[in-house]
């Protein structure tokens, strides 16, 4: 299957750009992840689509019954397997393969999660329809996609036409749910960020950098007291939600449990 940024993955992303930890917007965004890891995945049997060194799989891996990380980039993966300075656990098996043709057996899977990596997929409803396949019923995912109607979408070709970035494969939130059903999932929670890019945006986008909303990222990082981000307040808002980058579904898999 032909995707041109898998070329730019194993030439132009040093394995360190994905490292956890950064400004509080970055943490708090990793918290909100971590937090669904240990909610869907404690106890139970979990796949990380797009994992690449590891950094969300790691930190959990007692809590998992077992952990499969799936990555075509296999210089990232052998990052990944390093950092155990030997053996892998034994709970743990890393395959390396496109995500829209997973080599994992059906129905093996009680949650699955995708984080900053389907917005690079052509052809990402290829990515749900095998998830469709290889969760349990009664298991769940946890997906982040891109909004093709976010300033986003401006920033990301932008920057892989200037820089050979990645290039951005954003989606229409009616095409996620179209997706979604299709594979035969259920949403659960639907959640949105980043109405303003919050990325630096690059020369040709002058006219843009008033709203990258880059000074932003300290007060949209900040956690109230529900525990949501100012972030997900301001662009999970009815007005704004629909121009919001990242939409983050969890949805349950439809079908009766064998
Ligand atoms: C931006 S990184 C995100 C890494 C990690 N999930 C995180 O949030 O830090 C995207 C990862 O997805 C992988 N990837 C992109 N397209 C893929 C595909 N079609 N199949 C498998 N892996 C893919 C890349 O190799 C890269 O490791």
């Amino acid at each position: 299957m032909t995707d041109g940024n898998k070329e730019i993955y194993d030439t132009r992303y040093g394995a360190a750009t994905f490292q956890l930890g950064g400004d509080s917007y970055s943490r708090a965004m990793q918290a909100v992840r971590f937090e669904l890891l240990e909610r869907y995945g404690r106890g139970r049997d979990v796949l990380d689509v797009g994992c690449a060194t590891g950094d969300y799989l790691k930190p959990c891996l007692e809590a998992f019954r077992s952990a499969v990380g799936l990555d075509y980039t296999q210089r990232f993966l052998d990052e990944f397997a390093a950092s155990f300075g030997g053996a892998l656990p034994p709970n743990l098996r890393l395959v390396c393969a496109d995500a829209r043709e997973m080599p994992i057996a059906d129905r093996s899977v009680d949650f699955a999660f995708s984080f900053a990596t389907l917005y690079s997929i052509p052809q990402g409803e290829r990515v749900v329809a095998e998830l469709g396949r290889v969760v349990r019923p009664g298991g769940h995912v946890a997906l982040e996609f891109g909004n093709l109607k976010s300033l986003n979408t401006l920033v990301a070709g932008a920057w892989h036409r200037a820089e050979s970035w990645a290039e951005p494969h954003h989606v229409k939130l009616a095409d996620i749910r179209r997706h979604l059903d299709a594979a035969g999932f259920a949403v659960v929670d639907w959640r949105a960020f980043q109405v303003l890019p919050l990325y630096a945006v690059p020369r040709r986008l002058f006219w843009l950098r008033p709203l990258s909303g880059r000074p932003l990222r300290g007060l949209l990082g900040r956690r109230l007291a529900a525990g949501r981000m100012v972030d997900e307040v301001v662009s999970g808002s009815a007005l704004l939600r629909p121009f919001a980058f990242r939409h983050l579904v969890v949805a349950r898999r439809l079908g009766e449990a064998c």
